[in-house]
Formats: structure tokens, sequence, C-alpha cells
């Protein structure tokens, strides 16, 4: 059996922050971030916006494209490390997407790499699953979790959401061809968010009725990054996982139309197109606008590159995602 890519969306908040805006309130230039990061803008969520309409915005111009209706998706891959609920993000999105079957959807975290996950995710769910329409997106807020105050990290981030129909179809016309998944765990220390609880107790009193329970007080850590520990995992990580996909594919590096990384930094993106010998003008990057949007920004850049005519019906993307845990992989599918 197989999967093809059958529609996707995006959708970003309105509120843009240049990075004019950032050095007056941190100690930074738009020198500085765009020579060492390429990001020049980005987006950030106010007021009533929130995650989970960014979510059901992207997802509802996929299931558009696609001319899927909501209620015969079967399954949501919600990929997001942002939730606005600790519970999981997807069962509202799916309320409000109004899908009536009841499909199940639920929450897939694994930070920047979390859309390469879903995707792969997919693609399992419709070969042994049975599955036929399943939505995959991805999406965050990071920015809810910056120290505003730490230039070394507030600069990177923004907000966004993308999503992306996965459709089960013939084998002939499978449009994910080979992948790549890793985790080493003993790298979160390089890049975390922790939650922190302080200690509870719970205890009965000595005649055995009385109940003296203090509840943990519990607080998420602002985004803690080693920046130069991740450049180099990543620049030694992402090639080889590409290689390894294209092995896995049976394909050569010529047989890719196009080269997409999770943006997180451009000089990242030059790196390994650099080391992989690919040529620069079929590299897709969009980071100058939107920052380091996580879970968000495979599907974000690509939705931009399907729209404006860029990615055309039929050409092959290798995609490789990275992040915190540290996770990582690689992709090669199909437009
Ligand atoms: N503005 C001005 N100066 C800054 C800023 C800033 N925003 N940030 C750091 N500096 C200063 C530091 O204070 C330091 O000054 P000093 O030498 O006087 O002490 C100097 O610049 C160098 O600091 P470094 O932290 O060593 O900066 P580096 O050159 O490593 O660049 C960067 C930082 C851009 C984050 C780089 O390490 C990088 O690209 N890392 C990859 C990590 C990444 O992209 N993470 C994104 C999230 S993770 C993900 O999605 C995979």
């Amino acid at each position: 059996k197989g999967c093809k890519l059958v529609g996707c969306g995006s959708a970003v908040p309105n509120n843009q922050f240049s990075n004019d805006d950032l050095a007056k309130i941190v100690d930074t230039s738009d020198e500085w971030i765009s020579s060492r990061t390429g990001i020049r803008n980005r987006r950030i969520v106010t007021g009533k916006e929130n995650l989970t309409g960014l979510a059901v915005e992207a997802a509802q111009k996929a299931l558009e494209m696609a001319e899927v209706k909501a209620d015969e998706v079967d399954l949501i891959l919600f990929c997001s490390s942002t939730p606005d609920d600790l519970f999981g993000g997807a069962p509202e999105v799916q309320k409000i997407l109004g899908c009536k079957r009841n499909p199940p959807a639920f929450d897939i975290r694994a930070a920047c790499s979390g859309f390469l996950l879903g995707l792969v995710s997919a693609s399992c769910h419709i070969r042994g699953g049975g599955f036929k329409n399943v939505l995959v997106i991805g999406a965050d807020c990071v920015t809810r979790y910056v120290d505003w105050t730490d230039k070394k990290t507030c600069v990177l981030f923004g907000d966004a959401a993308g999503a992306i129909l996965v459709q089960a179809c013939d084998s002939e016309e499978d449009g994910l061809f080979g992948f790549d998944l890793h985790t080493d765990g003993s790298g979160s220390r390089y890049l975390n968010a922790g939650i922190k609880h302080s200690e509870t107790s719970f205890a009965l009193g000595s005649n055995g009725s009385d109940l003296g329970f203090s509840p943990s007080d519990t607080s998420i850590s602002h985004i803690q990054m080693n920046g130069q520990e991740v450049f180099r995992f990543v620049v030694k990580a992402v090639p080889e996982s590409i290689t390894t996909s294209l092995t896995n594919a049976g394909l050569r590096l010529s047989d890719i139309d196009w080269l997409l990384l999770h943006q997180a930094n451009q000089r990242i993106i030059d790196h390994v197109a650099t080391k992989l010998e690919f040529p620069m003008d079929r590299v897709i990057s969009n980071l100058a606008n939107y920052g380091n949007t996580s879970a968000a920004s495979i599907p974000l850049a690509l939705d931009e590159a399907v729209r404006s005519g860029k990615v055309k019906e039929g050409q092959t993307i290798m995609t490789a995602g990275f992040g915190a845990g540290l996770t990582w992989g690689s992709a090669i599918v199909r437009w």
C-alpha cells in the first residue's frame, strides 16, 4: 500500500517582530542576528491568538487543497511541544475542525523533529493500520517559553502552524520513499525546557484519618540551549541521516529536486547543503521571515513553496528534522 501527500496549509500570527524590534528589548542588533542565523523577522502570538487557532487554520487549508472534508479524516497527529493543554492539543483541534466520526487524535511531542516523526507515523498508520486520510499538523508557540532577557535564545524563535494531509493510495503512486529516525537522550542537556515540580508530601495522620497533603508547585523553565553543541550535532547527524534515507529508498542525491531542512538557522542549512554538495538554488528556506518555528517549520516552508509554484507536482523532496531530545531524522517525499 502507498501513501501520498495531497494537501498542505499553514498559518502564522498577525504580529510581526523584527530584529530591530528585538534590539529594543535585549542587547542585540539586526546585523548580529541576521549574519549568525539568517533570521530577520518572526511572528509572535498575541491577544486572543493561540496555538489551537493556528493549527486549525493550517489544517483547514490543507483539507481544502486536498478536497477532503473534516468528516473524512481518519486520524489526526498533532505534532507540538507547546500545546494549549498539558493532556494534549489534538482533541480540541479535532473538535473545532468538526470531525464528527470521532477519529483518533493525539499529540506527538518531539520538539523540532515532531513533524518529521508525524509524517513517518502517518505513513505507518496508512500502510499497516488501514487508515485512509491522516492529517499531520506541526504547530508550536515556542515564544511562550523563551526568556526575553536571554539574547542567546530569544532571537531565534517564532510561532506558526503547518499541516499536511497524507492519503492512502496504490503502491505505484507512493509518495514517501525512505526515512531514517533517531533519538539520543544523552544530548538532552544541550537543549531543553524542563518541567519543575516542588516536592509533594502526601501522608495519613497517626490515627489514619487526617490527611496531610501539600500539592506540588509546577512551572516550566525557559528554554536552555548550548548553541555550539547543537550546531556541531546537527551538521554531523543530518547529512548522515540523509545518506541513510537515500540508501533505504535506493535513490541518489541527484534524484532529489529540493532539500527542505527544519528551519533553525541559515548557517546550519548552508553547512548541510555544502557538505552534501547539494545545489543551493534547490534548497528551500523561509527562515528569514519566521525564525525557528519548531515543529511547524517544515510544513510551513513546504506550504509556501507549493503555493508559490516553486515546488511542482511530482517533484521529490528530501526533508530533515532535528532538535531537542536530541532527535533527528530525514524522509524523502514526493509532492
Ligand atoms: N546578539 C548579540 N550578541 C550575541 C547574541 C545576540 N543575539 N547572542 C550571543 N551573543 C554574543 C555572546 O554574548 C558572545 O559574546 P562574547 O564572546 O562577548 O561572550 C558571542 O555573541 C558569541 O556567543 P555564542 O553563544 O558563542 O554565539 P554563536 O556564535 O555560537 O552563535 C548561535 C549562537 C547562532 C545560536 C549558534 O550557536 C548556532 O547557530 N547554534 C545552532 C543552534 C540553533 O540553531 N538552535 C536553534 C534551536 S534548536 C533547533 O531547532 C535544532
